[in-house]
């Protein structure tokens, strides 16, 4: 039963208030201080997070420094059962983790099964994938100079403890992501969840903690960004920070955390560029998903629609008819709701009401929604959109897609590669070969060619150039570099 499995992690009350997990127990915070998580859907409250304080932090951190060594020399077979076993867990408790995920970040059913079902899906390749991760050896005789004899075994090792941060937009998938990795290549791991899907994240710690983790190994931490971020990320005994956020809070990170190895998704401001031959059905139902899907809080999610005058109008008007029926706001329990519930908060809400203000003040135009009520944001599309506008710069994390007309094809590549963004593009044509020729003058992470911006399949490299991110994800490539490389040069004698 959830009750009895999860019993640990609160005080049982209604609302509920959660420990945190110090890596061998799960303890209320010396601090005194405890935080409220609001549902986004009616901002009752969800639960209390206790606040850790520093002194706390520095008592993880040397427990996961501690108890790594011993976990990076058990088996890796071990280490791949367990991460088994946590994705069992996982689909086991679906169903509560799944209305959890609903009342914390507003998701609506089919997004919240989409993120747990993911998660199960993506923990067991992970360990799959471990399994076949080798090191290998290199002869010194290929390099000019070299006589044949000296040996470079090149073998994967573990950072030692990993710092993971995660957002609130997918605070169990892109937790696991993170998590799930840096404990396959053998380190331990300080997971900090973001304050408004920490419930969730408490959940999957308990997870792993059941699926046999062993005591040290990994914590989870609560308490606000701005209160413990920098303490956690500059602390000495972090050898590496996998993050997951807006782009300002990544820069916030890097400079706190110094020379340490950051491993970053950060924000994404995606355009689509939509040619004359595009098949126009098909672009519109993908502009729609990809812009309105987890009302627009997707790092992926389209923000702006680019193309030449005659088409981007007709384009309009066929997605403002089809988002008639493809598109409804409401509570995200309602099954009548189909891709826009709350935005994450009232504050978040505001601002986007904001953003949509400024954008007229300069000179857009709203040809449908632009209304907030409470956290939520209707459905918006703006147009008469110019690349100068401030909202053209900015990640708006909410259901709004500009449209912005081009006088050519080269100028939306113009566009495209001014932005300070770099996460995907995606180009509507039905001559793949346009497609490619245009995806190879974008500089950005990933280019989909008649299709919407997305992360997975989890097994493709993800990454963002520019504010978008710092090295890759994916699932071969988050073990990679959740370890590095450690030569050990076998000299021939002399
Ligand atoms: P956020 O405000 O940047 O927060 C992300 C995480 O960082 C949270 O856990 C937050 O904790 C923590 N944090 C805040 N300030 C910190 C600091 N100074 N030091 C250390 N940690 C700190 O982002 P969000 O609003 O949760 O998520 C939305 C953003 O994430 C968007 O920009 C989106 O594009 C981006 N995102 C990117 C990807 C990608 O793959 N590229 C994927 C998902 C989301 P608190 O919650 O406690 O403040
Ligand atoms: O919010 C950023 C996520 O990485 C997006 O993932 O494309 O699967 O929704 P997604």
């Amino acid at each position: 039963m959830p009750d009895d499995f999860f019993a640990d992690i609160s005080d049982g009350k209604t609302p509920p208030t959660y420990r945190f997990f110090n890596g061998k127990e799960w303890v209320v915070s010396t601090s005194g201080k405890i935080t409220a998580v609001h549902s986004p859907i009616d901002a009752s409250i969800v639960g209390h997070l206790q606040v850790v304080t520093t002194a706390e932090i520095d008592a993880v951190m040397e427990t996961a420094k501690a108890a790594q060594p011993a976990w990076e020399a058990i088996p890796l077979n071990q280490r791949v059962k367990i991460m088994h076993l946590a994705a069992d867990w996982t689909a086991h408790f679906a169903d509560y983790l799944i209305a959890l995920l609903m009342r914390e970040i507003g998701k609506t059913t089919d997004e919240a099964k989409g993120e747990i079902m993911r998660t199960v899906d993506l923990t067991d390749y992970f360990a799959d994938e471990a399994q076949s991760l080798r090191g290998e050896t290199l002869d010194s005789d290929n390099f000019p100079g070299f006589e044949k004899g000296r040996i470079a075994l090149v073998e994967r090792v573990a950072y030692g403890v990993v710092v993971a941060i995660s957002p609130f937009n997918y605070p169990v998938n892109l937790s696991a992501s993170k998590i799930v990795p840096a404990l396959l290549m053998g380190n331990s791991v300080v997971f900090k969840p973001p304050t408004q899907g920490a419930i969730s994240g408490l959940h999957l710690t308990k997870i792993f903690q059941k699926a046999g983790v062993p005591a040290g190994v990994l914590s989870c931490v609560t308490g606000g960004g701005g209160e413990i971020g920098d303490y956690l990320v500059s602390h000495p005994k972090a050898d590496l920070i996998t993050f997951t956020g807006s782009s300002d809070t990544g820069r916030a990170i890097a400079v706190a955390g110094g020379m340490k190895p950051l491993v970053f998704e950060c924000g994404g401001n995606n355009p689509a560029v939509v040619f004359p031959d595009a098949d126009m059905s098909l672009t519109v139902r993908e502009i729609i998903k990809g812009g309105f899907s987890y009302a627009g809080q997707r790092c992926t999610a389209i923000k702006y629609v680019l193309g030449t005058s005659g088409v981007l109008e007709s384009l309009l008007q066929e997605v403002l008819l089809q988002m008639k029926t493809l598109v409804h706001m409401g509570d995200p329990r309602s099954p009548e709701t189909k891709l826009v519930g709350p935005v994450i908060s009232e504050q978040a809400a505001l601002h986007i009401e904001e953003v949509i203000q400024e954008a007229v003040g300069d000179g857009a135009t709203i040809a449908t929604g632009g209304k907030r009520t409470a956290s939520y944001i209707e459905p918006t599309i703006l147009t008469n959109v110019k690349p100068t506008m401030k909202i053209v710069g900015t990640e708006v994390f909410g259901p709004v897609i500009s449209f912005m007309s081009v006088n050519s094809m080269d100028e939306a590549a113009t566009i495209i590669n001014g932005s300070h963004f770099g996460l995907q593009a995606s180009v509507f044509t039905k001559d793949e070969g346009t497609g490619i020729v245009f995806a190879r003058q974008l500089n950005v992470g990933t280019v989909q060619i008649n299709g919407s911006p997305q992360r997975g399949p989890d097994h493709f490299p993800f990454l963002g150039v520019k504010r978008s991110g710092l090295g890759v994800q994916g699932v071969r490539y988050s073990l990679e570099a959740m370890s590095r490389l450690k030569p050990i040069v076998l000299n021939k004698p002399a």
